[in-house]
């Protein structure tokens, strides 16, 4: 009978072991900030069996907990709940450092909980998400499925998971402090593109804007988003390598000059290729003058062979080139403009995008 007991919990600990494990594969694979924080509290109230669970981290420009990812709380809740340190049971692990664990709410003197008021949860863990000692956050789970209270040993269980997720977190806003400095080396270089040539200034932060709303109207997901906007900054970065004489020509170009002109996506291609951080922009700067017929460089590309990204830059450059003041010709109207799209329209631009494109541009009014 005893050794029947001790198999069955140990059969308990491999599996907790596993979902330890599973929860820092899963974390560690998150991409983004707020896919990080939903996938610690689906985790973390799948291991500990809960019905309701929330991940607060502490705010320090509003100096509040705030909840950043839950299960099981109504949406009111998740909005207006934010706590002072100090204040409420999360508040205080927050400020003590320590975890406080209830079985039962209306039974513990510490709380002192009013037997008219009913409560949405009896028994709870509140464990704090340290970095160093630093506590970031407070991690909470309550109401467990089985409607037994909560052990210490779960208790355990959860400042383990709670230390992984408060790594993971710090971690992954390192990398966003990283990242925001790379955005801002791109925006002052996009600056050193756009002033060098006067006649255009202002054109890639507008084809970025442009190409951003498209792509929301693409219904591209946030990251493909924020790869467009940032490659579309800097899509003629390769022209830093072409020669003043040639750049700002005021009047047309001859062959030769256009060859040389051409040659700023390969360029380009060749100065975002250094950093790593530039990976995912490579296809759209190096591709941006690719023709949907074939017949645009560097490559020649054709159709769905230009990668997608590249495909919107193309449209949304051509527009704010067309509808923007140039000195070697007038500025389109938008009717005009359109016109124009239409009739490239499957020669140098992806048909199926220039027909959202264009329902997008009508509706717009600003544009
Ligand atoms: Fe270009």
């Amino acid at each position: 009978m005893k050794e029947i007991k001790l198999q069955r919990r140990l059969d308990e600990l491999v599996k907790i072991i596993e979902d330890l494990h599973r929860f820092n594969i899963l974390t560690y694979q998150a991409n983004r900030v707020k896919e990080l924080y939903k996938l610690i509290v689906e985790q973390t109230t799948n291991i500990m069996k809960t019905k309701i669970g929330s991940l607060m981290l502490y705010n320090p420009k509003k100096n509040r907990l705030e909840i950043v990812a839950s299960r099981g709380l109504s949406k009111e809740v998740v909005k207006t709940t934010s706590l002072l340190p100090g204040e409420g049971i999360a508040g205080r692990v927050f400020v003590e450092g320590d975890a406080i664990f209830c079985e039962d709410i209306e039974k513990d003197r510490r709380f002192k909980r009013k037997s008219h008021v009913k409560y949405y949860s009896k028994s709870f863990i509140s464990v704090p998400l340290k970095v160093r000692n630093k506590v970031i956050g407070v991690l909470n789970i309550n109401n467990k499925k089985s409607r037994k209270p909560f052990t210490v040993e779960e208790m355990k269980i959860l400042t383990v998971i709670a230390d992984e997720a408060a790594m993971t977190i710090e971690n992954m806003q390192l990398l966003k402090r990283i990242e925001e400095a790379y955005i801002e080396s791109i925006q002052t270089l996009a600056k050193v593109v756009d002033e060098r040539m006067p006649s255009t200034r202002g054109h890639s932060r507008r084809v970025a804007e442009l190409a951003f709303r498209f792509g929301r109207e693409l219904e591209l997901d946030e990251r493909f988003l924020f790869i467009l906007k940032n490659a579309a900054l800097i899509h003629d970065i390769g022209k830093i390598g072409i020669p003043d004489k040639i750049l700002l020509k005021p009047y047309k170009l001859n062959p030769k000059e256009r060859k040389i002109i051409q040659k700023h996506p390969a360029i380009g291609e060749t100065v975002i290729s250094r950093a790593e951080f530039f990976k995912d922009f490579v296809p759209i700067v190096a591709f941006h003058h690719e023709w949907w017929n074939g017949k645009g460089y560097p490559l020649g590309l054709k159709g769905e062979q230009i990668p997608l990204g590249a495909r919107i830059i193309s449209i949304c450059d051509a527009w704010d080139a067309m509808t923007s003041s140039r000195p070697y010709r007038a500025t389109l109207s938008k009717q005009e403009a359109i016109k124009e799209l239409k009739k490239y329209s499957g020669i140098q631009f992806d048909p199926s995008l220039v027909k959202v494109f264009l329902k997008f541009i009508q509706r717009k009014k600003n544009l």
